[in-house]
């Protein structure tokens, strides 16, 4: 599919739909708007919007239909799939300027929210009204609500709050044609047609794009307790997993954190003082909360016994809200960290909770097989392994040629122990060729269709999630 060039005239056109000084086309803005945390990827595209409303948007993606012209979605620029990347040029639409809690609506525990609000600001502003809304990707302070929601993102609290789109009640989305539509009701239940709610949610900002989010909120927890558990083996780390939650625990975080990744993410933060013995392989950083003080204590002790038939280090019990920061702190950094140290690519494998073991497993003895090292850690409790693969050793033609063959290998093994290629990064641009692993080409084909049916010319964020 070929698209048209952005001419003087569309430059002119776009002014008057957004105003002159939200159009950009420096260079700066241009590499800036042309990356996200995607490896080392960029695609600049021809000019960068800031609209501010959902009719400027309509304005925008009519705009497109008419001269053939793609446009790309972006938040925060935080995603790792490389889903905001233009990738055929066109048009960016920065939804930077969508930045506000329209309402915390404390009567029903709901807040209606504009896509560029930062997570972390949003989280803080319900819960100093005693109300939490659990969704914590690791860049919670810097990734923004609209891309949590075209990914589903997850992170830590996820293992016992659920994720992104379980707290999702309404969206209001322009779609390709233009047209501003709300695509539920602010209700806890509905059964009302199509859930067409959740099908935007997840979908890459493929479908439409966000302008508004309902949300419903839960009563914010009063207390945590935070443990950090070294092991001496790294699958055993994996199987005590999920012998904590068949013993009756759920945990509001059970992270796997490898040796070299959570010594990575001490150094990335300058935490010099945190070191750990020799002998270990890998810690699980364990959190309960709740608003019973002594059930947490309880859980963590029915914790600690169970432990004990496991090859455990000594066990750190965080002693106040200092040191729970600084265990989170780094735990948050480790894919930057990874980032920072060498050129690598990042899978979000993601399989059934008592599977880790196998999936680790696996993992390292296709590195093995394949020569390459991988720094693994992520949402253990949920099942969802973040593998790092490190390029370092590598040659640049094995990189290009024979990893994909073995991330094709990591994945099946994901299919087989019935699991899947994506936990909550999505698929995006990197991941996109393997989805046929996950697929039949019938389900690829509908849901390409799906595609189409919502964004005819296919101009709104073109060639993701499908090849
Ligand atoms: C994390 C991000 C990479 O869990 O998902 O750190
Ligand atoms: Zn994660």
């Amino acid at each position: 599919m070929s698209y048209n060039k952005i001419n003087e005239k569309h430059l002119q056109q776009l002014k008057e739909i957004v105003g002159e000084q939200y159009v950009f086309i420096d260079h700066e803005n241009l590499e800036k708007y042309g990356q996200d945390e995607t490896e080392n990827l960029i695609y600049y595209p021809e000019v960068v919007v800031k609209p501010r409303t959902p009719e400027e948007i309509s304005q925008l993606l009519k705009f497109c239909n008419q001269e053939n012209i793609p446009i790309t979605p972006r938040g925060a620029g935080t995603g790792l799939s490389g889903g905001a990347l233009p990738i055929n040029k066109g048009i960016l639409l920065s939804m930077e300027r969508f930045n506000l809690i329209l309402e915390i609506d404390e009567r029903n525990l709901q807040a209606t929210v504009e896509p560029g609000v930062i997570n972390e600001v949003f989280q803080n502003a319900v819960k100093e009204k005693g109300l939490f809304y659990p969704p914590d990707p690791a860049s919670k302070g810097s990734c923004y609500i609209g891309g949590n929601l075209a990914e589903n993102s997850g992170g830590p609290k996820a293992v016992k709050y659920g994720v992104t789109k379980d707290y999702v009640l309404n969206l209001e989305v322009v779609l390709p044609n233009g047209e501003i539509v709300w695509t539920g009701a602010n209700t806890l239940k509905n059964s009302t047609g199509y859930n067409l709610t959740q099908l935007m949610v997840g979908s890459e900002g493929t479908l439409g794009i966000i302008t508004k989010a309902v949300f419903k909120l839960l009563p914010f927890p009063k207390y945590n307790l935070l443990m950090l558990v070294p092991f001496l083996n790294m699958e055993q780390a994996c199987d005590a997993v999920s012998e904590i939650f068949r013993a009756g625990v759920i945990p509001s975080g059970m992270e796997f954190m490898e040796r070299d990744a959570i010594l990575l993410g001490a150094k990335y933060v300058g935490d010099y003082a945190f070191t750990i013995p020799d002998n270990v392989q890998a810690h699980l950083l364990i959190e309960v909360d709740g608003n019973n003080l002594e059930v947490l204590y309880s859980d963590c002790e029915l914790i600690t016994e169970l432990l004990q038939k496991y090859d455990c280090d000594e066990i750190f019990f965080a002693e106040d809200s200092t040191q729970k920061e600084r265990l989170w702190k780094i735990r948050r950094v480790v894919g930057e960290a990874v980032k920072s140290k060498s050129i690598y690519k990042e899978e979000d494998t993601v399989v059934p909770r008592a599977e880790l073991t196998t999936l680790l497993k696996g993992v390292k003895e296709i590195g093995k097989k394949y020569g390459f090292s991988s720094i693994c850690y992520g949402h253990a409790g949920d099942g969802n392994l973040h593998v790092n693969i490190l390029k370092e050793k590598m040659s640049d033609e094995d990189w290009k040629m024979q990893l994909p063959i073995a991330i094709r290998e990591i994945f099946t093994l994901c299919v087989q122990l019935k699991g899947t290629l994506s936990g909550e990064h999505g698929i995006g641009l990197v991941q996109k060729d393997y989805m046929d692993i996950a697929f039949t080409p019938g389900l690829i084909e509908m849901q390409k269709n799906i595609k189409l049916l919502f964004d005819k010319n296919n101009i709104l964020n073109p060639n993701k999630i499908f090849k």
